[in-house]
């Protein structure tokens, strides 16, 4: 593998029909270069990663929302037999292509990254997405996602460049770009006003033995204001720590750990916190909040 790679033809895993599915190369290369023992993707879609890993022999586990599993609110690891060797994902491109409801379902489905109502909403779930893929990883191995960038009534958006920001910097191993082939809007004819967008990115990183709080802090003091609602990541990454339900006494503790630089900016941080439990969560009983 290296930092360019291009396939015209997609290969036999997976299916076409799925739309913004990739191809399978792209994993062959990735288990050829890491040599993994357990691959684990995050959102399948038509399934080409688990092709590519039953031909090869690697053990692999295949999540999807269409198959009752959300990364923005499921601890992946709950998933798996042990940590991935190679945990990827290949989320929505934001709005770009929807999925539940058209892709598959007969209605939007909460929780899809295609049906975000803005990008900070779109940014904020993906590092929910990035931070649990990460934490379902073994130390000193791979997480890793496909991600393109967006153009949308005119204007340019690098998803890429939001989503390395929002991760530990010292944990980026490499940035390989992939040329997109066969996609619909390549057949479109533009006016020549802007470039037409025909790659796209395979961010990929290197667990360091570190725990996902002291990662997420140092994540939310890189990041400061880039994802609008850190408060909300946060608290939501804790309820997911502890099992998508947990009292108030629980939720301040795990985010003293993970929220430290936006607590120590708060005197008040226990009133804040309230008051995104209440905007952004489910009070299921008193005292007790969920995802
Ligand atoms: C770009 S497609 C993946 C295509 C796949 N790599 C293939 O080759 O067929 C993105 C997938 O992310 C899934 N997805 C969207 N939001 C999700 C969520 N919150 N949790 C898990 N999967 C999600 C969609 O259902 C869709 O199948």
């Amino acid at each position: 593998m290296k930092s360019v790679v291009s396939y015209p033809d997609r290969g036999k895993w997976g299916k076409n029909s799925w739309r913004g599915n990739t191809s399978g190369y792209i994993i062959k290369d990735l288990i050829e270069h890491f040599k993994p023992s357990l691959f684990v993707d995050v959102c399948e879609g038509s399934g080409t990663s688990g092709d590519v890993c039953r031909e090869m022999g690697v053990e692999y586990i295949g999540l999807d929302l269409y198959k009752g599993q959300d990364f923005t609110k499921d601890y992946i690891l709950s998933f798996l037999p042990r940590p991935a060797d190679i945990c990827f994902s290949h989320p929505p491109y934001h709005s770009m292509i929807r999925y539940s409801g058209s892709v598959w379902g007969k209605c939007p489905v909460e929780g899809d990254t295609s049906h975000c109502k803005s990008v900070d909403e779109f940014l904020e779930k993906s590092q929910v997405m990035l931070l649990n893929q990460r934490e379902a990883t073994k130390d000193g191995g791979i997480y890793t996602t496909l991600i393109g960038d967006m153009r949308k009534n005119g204007s340019y958006r690098s998803f890429q460049a939001d989503f390395i920001g929002m991760m530990p910097k010292n944990e980026l191993l490499n940035v390989v770009i992939k040329v997109q082939h066969n996609m619909m809007s390549n057949k479109t004819h533009y006016s020549g006003k802007f470039i037409p967008i025909v790659h796209e990115y395979l961010l990929i990183w290197r667990k360091s033995a570190k725990s996902l709080f002291a990662i997420a802090w140092d994540t939310a003091k890189e990041i400061k204001r880039q994802v609008a609602s850190t408060w909300r990541s946060a608290i939501r990454i804790a309820l997911m720590k502890l099992g998508g339900q947990a009292s108030l006494q629980e939720i301040y503790r795990e985010v003293e750990n993970i929220a430290q630089h936006l607590i120590s900016k708060n005197r008040n941080w226990r009133a804040k916190i309230r008051q995104q439990l209440q905007y952004h969560f489910r009070n299921v009983q008193r005292g007790v909040w969920a995802m």
